[in-house]
């Protein structure tokens, strides 16, 4: 009876969370469908605690699981109240790190209760077993094997993210040495390797002593399964920090998307293991999402999920590329800038990193109002990697209450330029590089762009000439049409709000 509750609880989890992850589509429903989906995670997770049984008995160590709930229910909600949008991908990272660890201790339990009582995981007390004779069939292999993979895919998960944060928050530096990715590939043999022999031994060749009563079957463990076991899980963690050190820094946010995919999949075995339909639901949504996200990331800057793995684009400090300017500029003044989005019927914004590093998204929104109330017909253009993850512009702009009709996809703001005014690019650079589209020897070559030349002017916003992520410069600054307008982009939107408003 119990049993059947509990089921139809996890059935409700997982519609829930199918349900918010489809809502997540939309910004115009994004915040309902997390509510939705951390609500049906929380019915399953009490559902769990309350209703869950093993060998006939409910979980009862309730003070231990209520504690870790409020640690890790506070530290979370602080956590992610406290985030700056800029440092977002630090955090995603560091809680799916902590996904990782997680997928990697239940396995570690399980594996400990499977190997002291073999008999609680799959034997049937009605059979009789011989004295002595091996039973292929106690153990199934595919239990093993979930085990296995669930702790060794959530321990790198759990290592490989850790070297993110520290690498996205400064602490750690990109770090290789020649014959890497050979040493890499060598490591994910052994570890390979080491699960199969664990399977084979412990799934077909527990030798078992058994009586009649199957309460006294005493199992004969050999001894070196436990080491294996460890020695596979160092392994893992060692994959995990030497797949991610050598990375390109910029590159972080595609990597996190894989190891997020990789906590899923983890996730997943533990949902296998406890026959938890919500977690298994859960982790294999995860799993998925994250494989399809680090795909669309991957194919949004033309590059392949190999060459981000063992390239080093994006590893390049700002301003390496500059060296080969492409002749004169030409610079505007805060007062003329004004004047002219002042006086346009139609303005497009385009927001990159540089307005989120600027945090100038509010007083960007102010522009915009400002802009409308005298008549302007004021849009943003989002590109789908502006900025250092995915849906950057638009988390940044919905903080700053921008209305979701305003923001362009790409493709929409792509046909609306050849009838724009003026375009102001704030911030963005790699996005609105024409050399995406021109230049088959540059790093963003068929990378779909926003065409903001096709507008009458186009007004360029960032500190100086040096060139955004890819590290390549940009021919877009140096048309004609051009005009840049130096300086940090919170305190130039300042100065025309300012300047807008005595006109
Ligand atoms: P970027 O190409 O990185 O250019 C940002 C520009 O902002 C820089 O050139 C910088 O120039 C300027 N800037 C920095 N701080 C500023 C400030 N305080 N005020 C004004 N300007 C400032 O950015 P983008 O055009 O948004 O393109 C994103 C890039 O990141 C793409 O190449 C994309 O492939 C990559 N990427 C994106 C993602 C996702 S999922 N979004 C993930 C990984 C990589 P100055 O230093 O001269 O000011």
């Amino acid at each position: 009876m119990e049993l059947s509750i509990l089921s139809i609880i996890y059935i409700i989890g997982s519609l829930a969370f199918i349900a918010g992850l489809k809502m997540l589509s939309d910004p115009a429903h994004a915040r309902r469908g997390n509510q939705v989906a951390a609500a049906g995670m929380g019915l399953a997770i009490f559902g769990a605690i309350f209703l869950y049984e093993t060998e006939g008995e409910k979980l009862h160590n309730h003070l231990w699981i209520f504690a870790g709930l409020a640690i890790g229910g506070i530290a979370g909600a602080l956590a992610a109240k406290k985030v700056k949008m800029t440092a977002m991908p630090e955090m995603v990272s560091l809680f799916n790190g902590m996904g990782g660890a997680c997928a990697a201790l239940i396995s570690i339990v399980e594996f400990d209760h499977l190997i002291k009582h073999p008999f609680a995981v799959s034997f049937n007390a009605s059979s009789v077993l011989a004295e002595g004779s091996v039973a292929p069939e106690l153990i199934s292999m595919g239990h093993v094997l979930i085990i296995l993979l669930g702790m060794a895919i959530g321990a790198m998960s759990f290592s490989g993210s850790m070297v993110a944060w520290a690498k996205l928050n400064g602490r750690l530096k990109d770090y290789s040495f020649k014959g890497q990715h050979v040493f890499n590939l060598f490591i994910l043999l052994l570890i390979i390797v080491g699960i199969s022999g664990l399977v084979a031994n412990i799934a077909g060749g527990f030798r078992v002593d058994a009586r009649l009563d199957p309460l006294s079957i005493r199992v004969v463990t050999a001894s070196w399964i436990p080491w294996l076991f460890y020695g596979i899980l160092f392994l893992s963690l060692a994959y995990g920090i030497q797949f991610v050190l050598p990375i390109g820094g910029a590159d972080m946010p595609v990597v996190i998307s894989l190891l997020n995919s990789f906590t899923g999949v983890a996730a997943a075995c533990g949902g296998f293991l406890y026959d938890n339909k919500a977690m298994l639901t859960g982790g294999i949504l995860v799993g998925a999402a994250g494989t399809l996200l680090t795909i669309l990331m991957c194919r949004a800057m033309n590059r392949s999920l190999i060459n981000v793995l063992v390239g080093s684009f994006g590893g390049q400090q700002a301003g390496e590329g500059s060296a080969q300017e492409q002749g004169s500029f030409k610079e505007i003044s805060v007062s003329d800038a004004a004047a002219v989005l002042n006086y346009s019927s139609r303005v497009m914004i385009v927001p990159g990193y540089g307005l989120a590093v600027a945090q100038a998204q509010h007083v960007c929104h102010e522009l915009e109002k400002l802009l409308a109330d005298k008549g302007v017909d004021v849009q943003y253009a989002i590109h789908p990697v502006a900025g250092r993850m995915p849906g950057h512009m638009n988390v940044l702009l919905a903080e700053a209450d921008v209305g979701y009709d305003k923001l362009m996809e790409m493709e929409q703001a792509n046909e609306l330029f050849p009838s724009t005014d003026a375009v102001l690019v704030l911030g963005a650079n790699d996005v609105v590089n024409p050399a995406a589209k021109s230049d088959p020897s540059s790093p963003l070559y068929g990378m779909p762009i926003l065409d903001v030349e096709l507008a009458k002017m186009v007004i360029v916003n960032k500190r100086s000439m040096k060139p955004g992520y890819a590290g390549v410069e940009n021919a877009l600054f140096f048309q004609p049409k051009t005009s840049m307008l130096f300086g940090d982009a919170k305190s130039v939107l300042q100065q025309l709000v300012t300047e807008i408003k005595t006109l």
